[in-house]
């Protein structure tokens, strides 16, 4: 029977190019992407304001949004907000009824993020509050957990950031690191700055953890080669 079916081969490993990886997601974008003008106009707005070209890519945003909507998320918090490109994403997996706070510690970013977020129809449920992320945090209530946490800001504050979001999001809800892999700088141990120590102390701290399970994703597209840490509540 299994002779009918041709054997599965071994892919011929090949060094690759960023070029390779932006014309890859801009490949399969095309066919899993829609044209979104809001989307595009939030970019422009941030470009144009000078915000720095840090958001999420298109794929990652997309694949937040999925993660959102498989959970059906009610309540999302996001770390680290710009322009809120991410926060458009992820704002529009929740139901009219849903909430999504995100944490923004520069007034401007915050300024640019609000048009955006307007603009998108989402600011009845998108909610800023600017400050340290990480103090802000503190004040969020145990009681009003969340199902998504989504960390993206400062990276030496990683670990904060997760310790306070294991408080804060439901068992079995997500918890997302973005550029954990840093071009694969992480791993390797002629480099260091403070990017990099965030992230390893994030992953010295995730060692044995016992509150979650968490995988590396890579991401690897029109933003280089990066990854998510994606963790699940236990
Ligand atoms: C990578 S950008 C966020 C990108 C956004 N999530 C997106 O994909 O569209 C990081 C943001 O975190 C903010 N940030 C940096 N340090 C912070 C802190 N201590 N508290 C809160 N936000 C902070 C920066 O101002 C910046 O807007």
């Amino acid at each position: 029977m299994a002779d009918q079916y041709p054997v599965q081969t071994k892919q011929e490993p090949k060094s690759t190019s960023t070029e390779d990886w932006v014309r890859s997601d801009v490949y399969h974008n095309s066919f899993l992407v829609p044209h979104d003008p809001i989307l595009n106009a939030a970019l422009k707005n941030s470009i144009v304001n000078g915000l720095p070209e840090i958001a999420v890519s298109t794929s990652q945003g997309k694949f937040l949004q999925l993660q959102a909507r498989t959970i059906q998320a009610k309540r999302i918090l996001e770390v680290g907000t710009l322009g809120g490109y991410s926060t458009i994403w992820l704002g529009r997996a929740l139901p009219v009824d849903g909430e999504l706070i995100t944490l923004e510690i520069n007034d401007k970013h915050a300024k640019v993020a609000e048009e955006n977020l307007f603009n998108a129809g989402l600011s009845f449920k998108c909610k800023i509050i600017i400050g340290p992320g990480h103090d802000s945090m503190v004040k969020l209530p145990s009681n009003e957990k969340f199902d998504l946490i989504f960390i993206d800001a400062d990276k030496p504050s990683n670990l904060k950031y997760f310790t306070e979001a294991k408080r804060l999001v439901r068992k079995g809800g997500i918890i997302i690191v973005d550029n954990v892999v840093r071009f694969g700088r992480v791993a390797d141990p002629e480099q260091s700055d403070p990017n990099i120590e965030g992230v390893r102390l994030l992953l010295n701290g995730l060692k044995g953890d016992k509150d979650v399970d968490a995988t590396t994703i890579a991401t690897v597209g029109e933003k280089g080669y990066d990854g998510f840490i994606y963790a699940i509540r236990n």
